[in-house]
């Protein structure tokens, strides 16, 4: 079947990761990355695929109603895969506004042109998909608890019948009421009560997901993990917000990306589900991982980078544990994360430490000029 499907924020992290999937998994398919190309998005991410007769970008702003609407009518767009969002919680935390814009302002007006579009047509809705792609952010934070007796991380069964190890003793599932705490967590919670909206009211048919923190290539270098490994790389300091107690649960990015293509194509209309890995870390463990993997891949000897380790004042508001429960996803329809940590950590930090110009060229700001020339002065 031929499909013609917009990806949203394709030039970003996640989404360079499932538009590359898309493109190379569905020849018949034509993906259409819509993105903004704000300091976030960079075409470098996609340059592989650039030239596929099934891909085309445009760029462009998700809050420009217009030219959303146009470009659904001119692709005959009848699947929307949406990620493109503000997605830094420390930048929310300086300039919310502009995550109001973008996470709301921009969800709804891609929520209105579909509907516009799709209610256009004789078939309506039929086939038609309004993905969503969410964080578990939403859902607020869970506290650090664990049973009498017990050391955390203590063994845990989830409902799947998993073991994992875990830092407390709740978690959160499709059911948690939203709870969140930053403008980033705040502008997501209020996009996705609009993506639900969309359905209840209009009868559009969309799914919503939920996801934990993702980790691997392509990640802006303003997020934990590409941050550190560059600054090890680099002798810089590492700044470990308050006592890096906090806990995190980490996928890696292309786990993420099969996951949202099994949703896409097998979930349920109107559902939400959870996309977790069960796999929490303290941020200090994690630091140390890091330290250790790519002091052994530089050739220093064990330990030499601990001293970069530097407590900085806490984020304002930082949620202390999440934690998903993707029972939900793995036993409607067979999703599993392929990679165990340690694999997936090892490969990032290979990567990070392969591809030194794509870092480089972030930072002395060099990505930029690349796609100014090439889609602003033709
Ligand atoms: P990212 O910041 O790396 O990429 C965001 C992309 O959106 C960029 O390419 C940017 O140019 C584009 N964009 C921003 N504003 C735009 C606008 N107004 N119009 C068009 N494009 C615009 O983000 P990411 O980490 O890849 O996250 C993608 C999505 O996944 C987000 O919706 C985020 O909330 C969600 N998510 C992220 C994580 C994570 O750990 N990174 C976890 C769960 C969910
Ligand atoms: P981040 O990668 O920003 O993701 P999120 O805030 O969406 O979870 O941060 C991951 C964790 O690492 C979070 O608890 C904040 C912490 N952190 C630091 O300690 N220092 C840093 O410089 C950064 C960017 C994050």
């Amino acid at each position: 079947m031929k499909r013609n499907i917009m990806v949203t924020g394709g030039a970003g992290f996640i989404g360079s990761h499932l538009v590359r999937l898309l493109v190379n998994k569905y020849p018949d398919y034509r993906i259409i990355n819509v993105d903004k190309l704000t300091y976030a998005g960079n075409l470098a991410n996609l340059k592989d695929i650039e030239d596929r007769p099934n891909y085309i970008f445009f760029k462009g702003d998700i809050c420009d109603y217009d030219s959303m609407y146009n470009l659904m009518v001119e692709y005959v767009i009848d699947g929307i895969i949406h990620l493109a969002a503000e997605s830094h919680v420390d930048r929310s935390i300086k300039d919310p506004f502009t995550f109001a814009r973008t996470n709301v302002m921009g969800t709804l007006s891609l929520l209105q042109a579909a509907r516009v579009y799709w209610e256009s047509l004789p078939e309506k809705y039929e086939g038609k998909r309004f993905y969503h792609i969410s964080t578990d952010e939403v859902y607020g934070a869970l506290e650090l608890s664990h049973p009498e007796g017990v050391e955390p991380p203590f063994k845990t069964v989830a409902s799947s019948g998993e073991h994992h190890l875990a830092y407390g003793t709740d978690f959160f599932y499709e059911t948690t009421k939203y709870n969140p705490h930053s403008p980033y967590s705040a502008s997501k919670a209020s996009s996705d009560h609009f993506v639900r909206a969309y359905h209840d009211t209009y009868g559009m048919p969309t799914i919503v997901t939920n996801c934990s923190n993702n980790y691997g290539p392509y990640q802006f270098p303003e997020k934990l993990i590409p941050l550190f490994i560059n600054n090890i790389r680099q002798r810089k300091p590492l700044p470990v917000y308050g006592k890096g107690e906090n806990v995190r649960d980490w996928l890696y990015v292309v786990d993420h990306a099969c996951a949202i293509d099994m949703i896409f194509h097998n979930g349920k209309i109107a559902e939400t589900y959870n996309i977790g890995g069960f796999n929490e870390w303290k941020n200090i463990d994690i630091i140390k991982v890091l330290i250790k993997t790519v002091d052994r891949l530089l050739g220093n000897p064990e330990g030499y980078s601990l001293d970069l380790i530097t407590y900085v004042t806490d984020r304002a508001g930082h949620d202390l544990r999440y934690a998903i429960d993707s029972t939900k996803l793995q036993k409607e329809l067979g999703w599993e994360p392929s990679l165990q940590f340690e694999e997936g950590i090892e490969k990032t930090v290979r990567w990070y430490l392969d591809n030194q110009e794509w870092i480089d060229n972030i930072i002395s700001g060099d990505y930029e000029k690349y796609y100014k020339d090439m889609y602003e002065n033709r």
